[in-house]
């Protein structure tokens, strides 16, 4: 169970890194899918960014944001642990500089994406958002329900788990890719969520005309591209770990692994196909 590591700052970090790693990639797949709708029809994609806009989903999407951030900070503290050992005796204070980074960036945007979902929503709910409106309250708590019940199952079982440098081989080139990527990932995914939610009134924008418009450009096919490649391979070795620590005869372990490497794969080459074969 969880709560047995109380006490100790970093397991909570490294269970947080692991359940939000865990949920972006889950969140990623589910979202390459959703955006290849486009290429079928212009008004299904709409359709399904009109869901989107709902309330309940944009509650979803401010967690989606801190879930990226913290990730991302920590991933940083992480690597910069691993490969500048002597900063090890600064380990309390890197994780408070975590924390308060962390809140530094999220509570603004949180407050702006906020404001947007008040903004945007009133047209797609029917009823008044005011806080004395029991509807609203009705959603956010069937929203926070919804949310929970996503990652609870993840929250089981975790193991407290040094992060050891392999000496060699494949594990080695995955120790180090996982680390080169996430920086990269940095600029990437967190530049992605500053330009869909902080730039031109957010995601109240977003339909198939704006992605229309934004694939008319090679910059960002290949801004995507890089984005997709990246974030699905560092995810997938990510997932792999996870999925190794939870499953240990070899027979399992075949069948879980197979399943991650034909999904990501297959999500990959339809993610590819958006990019290159939609024409505006
Ligand atoms: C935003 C920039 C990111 C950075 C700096 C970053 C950094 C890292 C680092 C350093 C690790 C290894 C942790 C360890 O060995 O203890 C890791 C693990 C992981 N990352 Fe990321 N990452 C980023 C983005 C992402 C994204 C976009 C996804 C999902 C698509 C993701 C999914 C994962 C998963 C599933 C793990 C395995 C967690 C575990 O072993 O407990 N990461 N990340
Ligand atoms: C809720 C927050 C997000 C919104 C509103 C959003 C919105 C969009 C939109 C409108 C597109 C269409 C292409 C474009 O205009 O560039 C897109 C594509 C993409 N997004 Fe996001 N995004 C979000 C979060 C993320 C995150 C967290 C990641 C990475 C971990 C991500 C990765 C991608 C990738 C890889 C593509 C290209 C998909 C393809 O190959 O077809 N997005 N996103």
């Amino acid at each position: 169970m969880f709560w047995r590591y109380r006490g100790d700052p970093s397991m909570w970090a490294w269970l947080l890194h692991r359940l939000t790693g865990i949920g972006i990639f889950v969140f990623l797949l589910i979202h390459v899918v959703d955006t290849s709708l486009i290429l079928w029809s212009r008004e299904l994609y709409d359709k399904m960014v009109e869901l989107y806009h709902q309330p309940f989903f944009k509650i979803g999407e401010i967690l989606l944001f801190g879930a990226v951030l913290f990730h991302g900070l920590n991933g940083l503290r992480v690597v910069v642990l691993d490969f500048a050992p002597q900063t090890t005796v600064y380990q309390r204070q890197m994780l408070a500089g975590v924390a308060i980074a962390f809140f530094l960036l999220f509570i603004p945007v949180a407050v702006i994406m906020f404001g947007q979902m008040m903004q945007g929503a009133e047209k797609h709910l029917g009823f008044e958002l005011n806080p004395k409106s029991w509807q609203m309250w009705l959603t956010v708590l069937l929203a926070s329900v919804a949310i929970f019940s996503v990652y609870a199952p993840t929250m089981s079982a975790p193991k407290l788990k040094v992060s050891i440098k392999p000496s060699g081989g494949l594990e080695l080139y995955g120790w180090l890719f996982i680390r080169v990527s996430g920086v990269l990932l940095i600029f990437l995914a967190i530049g992605h969520l500053v330009i869909m939610h902080l730039i031109d009134g957010g995601v109240n924008r977003i339909n198939s005309d704006f992605v229309a418009q934004r694939l008319a450009n090679p910059i960002w096919r290949t801004y995507d591209f890089l984005l997709l490649t990246l974030a699905i391979t560092h995810g997938t070795w990510g997932m792999r770990t996870v999925l190794m620590d939870y499953f240990h005869k070899p027979i399992s372990r075949l069948i879980v692994l197979s399943l991650l490497y034909v999904v990501a794969g297959i999500v990959t080459v339809l993610g590819a196909l958006t990019l290159f074969t939609f024409q505006p």
